[in-house]
């Protein structure tokens, strides 16, 4: 026999000296939610171990990630109030405006990343400009100009848009630049697909569309070709980074995106995935540990250089003890 695989198998110094994915605490972004109100900490009931903070205790958790080894954290907020055009968006009194002041102040070696969307704050839960029940898309694009730039004024380190409208990047990009702000980067959520993977999400942002789906601005999950052409458009308009949401199952458009493009890929492991997991492993039918593990390494494998998720703390623990990476 000459050729024997298992050879470079045989214990655990040889398999972490030819091991080919290799990942680092770094690259980690843990999502948060900010929610309006005093002495608020309470718990998602659909994400077991994530929790809804209000400003004057977000310090605990952030104080927990830095702790962890994670460097970097996405601000999304709950307003109280909402209205037809998301006005809590892009107030200077915003509920992340004011959470990004906060944290800039209390953390400053936090790297703030401000998700840019619409459908936590208008009253219809639809990510843009309502006409009747249709979303105008070009209208919209001035309403992420005012949120981009009122999320960089409060101290942002890096714009994250979700909402999937046409030629948002470039409309940012213009924005932040026209008020100084030409060295904040862009991450877009460039493939993003209509998925049920976020459920447990919308139940912890309260960002359900009133009525009808996303399906008329997030992507058809059937589509390969269409996530590159997206992601494509993107980095012509001037993103820094792409990002590929859901992870866990779209590995091929991470692979793809990643193969075709030449600025750094993210992967969003969304709300529904770790939901899974908790609820699996809570039944003791798998390890936690183990497959929260397994899930991170394989969005890596398939290309990733950057890895958001609800289980940073985690991940970061288990890269520093060995586990994996
Ligand atoms: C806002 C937004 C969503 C998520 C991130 N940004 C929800 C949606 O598009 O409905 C989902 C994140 C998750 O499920 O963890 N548009």
């Amino acid at each position: 026999m000459i050729y024997r695989p298992r050879r470079l198998r045989t214990d655990e110094v040889i398999r972490g000296m030819v091991r080919e994915t290799r990942m680092s605490p770094d690259s980690l972004v843990y999502p948060m939610f900010v929610v309006e109100g005093e002495n608020i900490k309470e718990e998602i009931p659909s994400m077991p171990g994530q929790y809804r903070y209000s400003i004057d205790r977000m310090d605990e958790i952030l104080e927990e990630i830095e702790q962890a080894g994670v460097k970097s954290v996405m601000l999304f907020g709950i307003p109280q109030h909402k209205d037809e055009v998301g006005s809590g968006a892009y107030s200077h009194e915003g509920i992340v405006q004011c959470a990004l002041r906060h944290a800039k102040q209390s953390h400053p070696k936090l790297y703030l990343i401000a998700d840019l969307c619409m459908c936590e704050y208008t009253s219809h839960g639809h990510c843009g400009i309502l006409h009747g029940e249709k979303i105008d898309n070009d209208e919209t694009l001035s309403y992420l100009q005012k949120i981009a730039v009122a999320q960089a004024e409060a101290g942002a380190d890096m714009i994250a848009p979700s909402d999937m409208m046409d030629g948002r990047v470039a409309a940012i990009r213009e924005a932040l630049d026209a008020n100084g702000f030409s060295d904040l980067p862009i991450m877009s959520y460039s493939v993003k697909f209509a998925s049920a993977f976020y459920e447990p999400f919308r139940d912890a942002a309260d960002s359900a569309p009133a009525f009808g789906d996303r399906k008329s601005y997030q992507m058809d999950f059937h589509n390969r070709r269409e996530a590159l052409k997206e992601a494509m458009l993107d980095v012509e308009e001037g993103a820094d980074i792409v990002m590929v949401k859901p992870a866990m199952v779209y590995g091929d458009l991470i692979r793809e995106v990643k193969d075709h493009t030449n600025i750094p890929v993210a992967a969003y492991s969304v709300s529904g995935e770790y939901a899974m997991i908790k609820a699996t492993a809570a039944a003791g039918f798998i390890n936690e540990e183990r497959i929260m593990c397994e899930l991170a390494v394989g969005a890596y494998r398939a290309g990733a250089d950057i890895y958001i998720t609800y289980f940073a703390k985690e991940l970061a623990e288990c890269m520093k003890r060995g586990l994996i990476g």
